[in-house]
């Protein structure tokens, strides 16, 4: 493939392990207890940083260890795991090794809770119980990491103003493999956003910390935030609709949908969608693509509008008489998409010309939909970055449902006096004395 951006597809977690099943293991059936009768009622908010052009991922700075070090996270809801970057001899490693983490004698061990749930696939088998727990994760761009697990601080400063430094177990990556073509990640990491018992999420809400809720409002103008627990969550206006029971994939798939060409149906039917925000674009199957390129082109016919076929930043671009800035320049030429869900009345999401093109360093305007079947995806259709922009997109465990709603993803609600941009997250040096025992196993 010809991505000279990112095209960053994370979801397909794939735990491979080759193991036996032990014994051991019996007493592990049920590692965690959810306390429902618990109203966890705070939450943890996070400055987003990145744009899907021309960077192609977001990331949130995550404080690590102790004393914290911050680590730029890609963000990813469609893998479970988190990793970052070790510093152990190293394949694959961008970053200098003052940004790799390091392991200090804080190993997740072979027998604990965590290391069976890493590794799902298969049984698993510890030849002694101090044994380090290997983890590989690969992603459906066939990029892949290699590595170990650590249990480290996390220090989170939550809504109702604790400092609370909960140990979270991730993945040390020594060996990772980045796709193709394209150039080797500039993060040091992955936040896992997913449902699966490995990802932070699951972890926080395993301790009680937050509601297993997680949202994130990406801003077209690049950066935006993020959150664990429903604390920001507008209490009117959302579109909900029911998350598709997990399959073994842990992400979060939406019901089948229609696709709407400018508010009238196409011939596309059932599609089967997930959210990715580790994806930069949006990916349909060829039969939905196609469709999705005849009607962009035939709408196009007559105007000013040409094919830019020199510009190699995506597989369709088209120029003006002069070069354009941003996608308002041309944004009336085309026409919205939506994607309508059968499951429940009303439920249908817009995705506006600024949901489906970038404009280039070049000048020109490309489509930011690609084919998904060509990539290797077959009939799964992913909504990626570029779609999911300037709307608070809510994951909601808890309820079993994923909303969004239109929204200036620029402030975070309420609370930016405490969130300041770069205010965020030093206060943690100050707090470090707050200590939650219950946090400390
Ligand atoms: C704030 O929220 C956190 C996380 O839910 C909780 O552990 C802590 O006890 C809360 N602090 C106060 C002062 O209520």
């Amino acid at each position: 493939m010809d991505f000279k951006t990112k095209p960053f597809i994370t979801l397909f977690l794939f735990l491979l392990f080759s193991s036996i099943f032990s014994l051991t293991f019996s007493a592990a059936n049920k590692p965690f207890s959810t306390d429902k009768s618990h109203r966890v009622g705070s939450s943890a908010v996070f400055r987003v940083h990145g744009n899907v052009y021309p960077l192609g991922y977001y990331t949130v700075s995550l404080n690590i260890g102790y004393p914290p070090k911050l680590y730029d996270l890609d963000i990813d809801s469609g893998s479970d795991l988190t990793w970052v970057q070790c510093d152990a001899p190293c394949k694959g490693c961008t970053k200098p090794r003052d940004q790799l983490y390091k392991p200090s004698n804080n190993l997740v061990q072979c027998v604990d809770q965590l290391c069976a749930a890493v590794h799902l696939t298969s049984d698993h088998h510890c030849s002694s119980p101090d044994e380090q727990c290997d983890y590989e994760v690969e992603y459906a761009d066939q990029g892949s990491s290699l590595g170990v697990l650590v249990r480290d601080y996390v220090p989170l400063q939550f809504t109702n103003g604790s400092v609370i430094r909960p140990r979270i177990a991730f993945g040390c990556g020594y060996d990772q493999k980045h796709s193709g073509t394209t150039s080797p990640p500039s993060t040091t990491g992955v936040l896992g956003l997913g449902n699966g018992r490995t990802s932070i999420l699951s972890q926080l809400h395993s301790l009680g910390l937050i509601r297993n809720v997680v949202g994130h409002c990406l801003s077209g103008r690049g950066g935006g935030f993020l959150f664990f627990g429903d604390d920001l969550i507008p209490s009117s206006g959302i579109v909900w609709t029911p998350m598709l029971p997990s399959s073994s994939e842990k992400h979060y798939s939406l019901g089948q949908a229609e696709l709407l060409f400018n508010g009238k149906p196409t011939t596309i039917k059932g599609l089967d969608l997930i959210f990715d925000s580790g994806s930069s674009y949006t990916y349909f199957n060829s039969k939905a693509y196609q469709t999705i390129v005849d009607q962009v082109t035939n709408d196009l016919k007559g105007n000013q509008l040409k094919r830019a076929t020199e510009d190699p930043s995506l597989p369709i671009c088209w120029k003006g008489s002069k070069s354009f800035k941003t996608v308002s320049d041309v944004k009336n030429y085309f026409k919205p998409l939506a994607l309508r869900f059968k499951k429940v009345k009303n439920s249908q999401m817009l995705i506006p010309p600024e949901g489906y093109l970038i404009v280039t360093k070049h000048g020109n305007v490309c489509l930011g939909i690609l084919d998904g079947t060509e990539v290797g995806l077959g009939d799964l259709n992913i909504i990626g970055d570029i779609s999911l922009q300037d709307k608070m997109v809510i994951y909601d465990n808890e309820r079993q449902q994923i909303g969004w709603i239109s929204y200036d993803c620029d402030r975070i609600p309420n609370i930016d006096r405490d969130f300041e941009d770069d205010a965020f997250p030093h206060p943690y040096a100050a707090n470090f004395g707050i200590f939650d025992d219950r946090c400390a196993a």
